[in-house]
This record gives C-alpha cells, sequence and structure tokens, in this order.
C-alpha cells in the first residue's frame, strides 16, 4: 500500500463553504498543499487579501456564494455545480449568523432570531450537502470515493459549560447547540443512507479553537482562557491546523471506510 499516494489530494475537486474563516482558510491551504483543486465559496473577502490574485497565486479558486440566501439557495448553487462541476469533497466550514448572535441566550433571544439562524446555518448546510450527495450520486465515477464533511462542535454533543463564561462578556447561547446537535446527528443521517453509493458523510466536531469570538471582534479573553484550561486535559487552546489536519484525513483515501463519524478535536475536553 502507498500511503503517500493515498494521502495526496491531486486530481481532486474540493468545494469549501466558508473557506475563509477562520478554520476554513486554514483548511482550503492544507488540502491544496496536498494536491487539491480548490473552490472556496465565501460570501466576505476580507481586506486582508486585498484583492482575489492572492488565491489564483496559491491555487485557489474563489466564487462569491451566499448560503443564507435560502430564496436562491438551491438555484445559486446549482449554478455554481454546473459551472465547475461536481465536487469530489464537499466541507462546510461557513457559519452564518444574524447581528444579534450574540443575545442568543435563554434571557435575551428572540424568536425571530433562532428562525433566522436556523434557516441560514442548519437548514442551508443541510440543504447544500443533500444536493451535492446527489450530484455525486449522478456523476460520480464508479467506486471512487466522495467525501462530505460538515463543521460541528462540542456543543452538538454536550450543553455549554457555564463556568467558562463566569466574570466574561461571553454568554450561553441556546441556538448554537440546536444547530450543532441536527448536524451531528444529520451526518449519521446522511452517511447511513448514501453509504451505498461510497459516499462518505462524517463531522469534524473542535473544542475551543485559539482565535476570535464569533460575533465579537476580539479573541477569547485571559480570564476565559483559564477558566476554559482548568477543565481542559491537555491545557492548551486548539489551532486552526488541528482541525485542517482532521479534515486533511477525512477528505483522503486514507480514511475511505470512515462514515458518519464525529470526529472530536478538542484536547480531551469531551472525555472528562
Ligand atoms: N472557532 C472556534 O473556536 C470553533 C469551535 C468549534 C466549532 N467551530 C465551528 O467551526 C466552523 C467555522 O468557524 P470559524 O471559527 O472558522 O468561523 P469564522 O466566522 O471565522 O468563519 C466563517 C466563514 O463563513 C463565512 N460565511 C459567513 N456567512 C456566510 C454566508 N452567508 N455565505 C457564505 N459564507 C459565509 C464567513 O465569511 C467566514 O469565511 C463553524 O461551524 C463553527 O461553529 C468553531
Amino acid at each position: 500500500m502507498n500511503y503517500l499516494k493515498k494521502i495526496s489530494l491531486k486530481r481532486k475537486k474540493i468545494f469549501i463553504i466558508g473557506g475563509l474563516g477562520l478554520i476554513g482558510e486554514e483548511t482550503s491551504k492544507a488540502l491544496y498543499q496536498l494536491g487539491g483543486n480548490i473552490y472556496v465559496l465565501d460570501n466576505n473577502f476580507p481586506k486582508k487579501y486585498k484583492n482575489k490574485k492572492f488565491f489564483k497565486k496559491n491555487g485557489i479558486n474563489f466564487v462569491n456564494f451566499d448560503c443564507s440566501n435560502l430564496t436562491y439557495l438551491e438555484k445559486n448553487f446549482k449554478t455554481i455545480l454546473s459551472q465547475y462541476g461536481c465536487p469530489d469533497i464537499f466541507i462546510n466550514c461557513s457559519y452564518p449568523r444574524s447581528n444579534d448572535w450574540l443575545k442568543n441566550s435563554f434571557k435575551e433571544i428572540k424568536l425571530i432570531s433562532l428562525k433566522k439562524n436556523i434557516e441560514s446555518n442548519l437548514i442551508s448546510q443541510s440543504w447544500l450537502a443533500k444536493i451535492v450527495a446527489e450530484s455525486m450520486v449522478k456523476y460520480k465515477s464508479k467506486n471512487s470515493d466522495k467525501s462530505i464533511i460538515f463543521v460541528g462542535s462540542i456543543y452538538g454533543l454536550l450543553g455549554q459549560d457555564l463556568s467558562l463564561y463566569k466574570n466574561t462578556k461571553m454568554r450561553e447561547n441556546m441556538t448554537y447547540s440546536i444547530i450543532k446537535g441536527g448536524i451531528t446527528n444529520f451526518t449519521r443521517q446522511m452517511a447511513s443512507f448514501y453509504g451505498r453509493y461510497n459516499i462518505r458523510v462524517n463531522i469534524l466536531v473542535p473544542g475551543a479553537i485559539n482565535g476570535p469570538v464569533a460575533g465579537l471582534a476580539t479573541k477569547q479573553s485571559k480570564i476565559f482562557i483559564n477558566n476554559f484550561l482548568k477543565k481542559n486535559p491537555m491545557k492548551k487552546l486548539g489551532k486552526p491546523s488541528d482541525v485542517a489536519g482532521a479534515a486533511i484525513f477525512l477528505s483522503s483515501e486514507i480514511s475511505t471506510y470512515i462514515t458518519g463519524s464525529t470526529i472530536i478535536i478538542d484536547g480531551g475536553w469531551t472525555i472528562i
């Protein structure tokens, strides 16, 4: 068995929704290094890249795509599929959220916000994955490995630990648990159905990753980090590259018999 050949992503077309975010960008770069033909589908183009030449220069194709626009979601995504072809690997790293995302705690949440976030996140992710899986069924060559990868969270497996937010501005988020719990079991449901077509469906489950807090421009505060470290067996936050490494594993043919799995990347948080 030639394992170097197996881990290579040469000739693999890879779509990464939200491929410009904290986890998505590192994942895009990692999969590109292994030879993948990368298409980043995102609705935001951070100023740091100045222009799309950055991606062209690095072999990454950028496609403007808004996954929160449910009215045109199917039409827009199918147009992209017909323009660029069906991917071998489909990863959703997007994190659409409403402006009042930080007010999704039990005490502050409004019904309209719950609905909006579930639509733009859980519904868009599951619907896009279904469309891409059907396209994979239609276009895949015999015995070729196809992989769909979701990005969940430890809070799709557990309730949020309120002690982490003590003396910080962060709060528990009711909507997040619904979205993450939903997508985690949807992974199993899709894996169960599409296994017969050699389409694997798995979910990466990160714990706390060092970087900006969702909905805030700032990183995790020192207080949060100290609260977190007290309870994390490895006594450190994760890095985007820790998630990207697991994405390499699930994308490549090294993992061809793995489907319906939750790959937990949390420094041991969920084991205690
Ligand atoms: N960062 C963490 O600590 C952490 C921990 C656990 C799980 N996660 C999960 O990882 C995933 C990625 O998180 P992140 O921290 O990289 O988020 P991020 O906010 O850094 O990146 C999200 C990406 O999604 C894109 N996006 C947002 N709305 C979009 C839309 N409507 N259409 C298309 N693209 C859109 C953004 O432009 C951005 O590129 C999320 O599912 C998140 O829940 C993150």
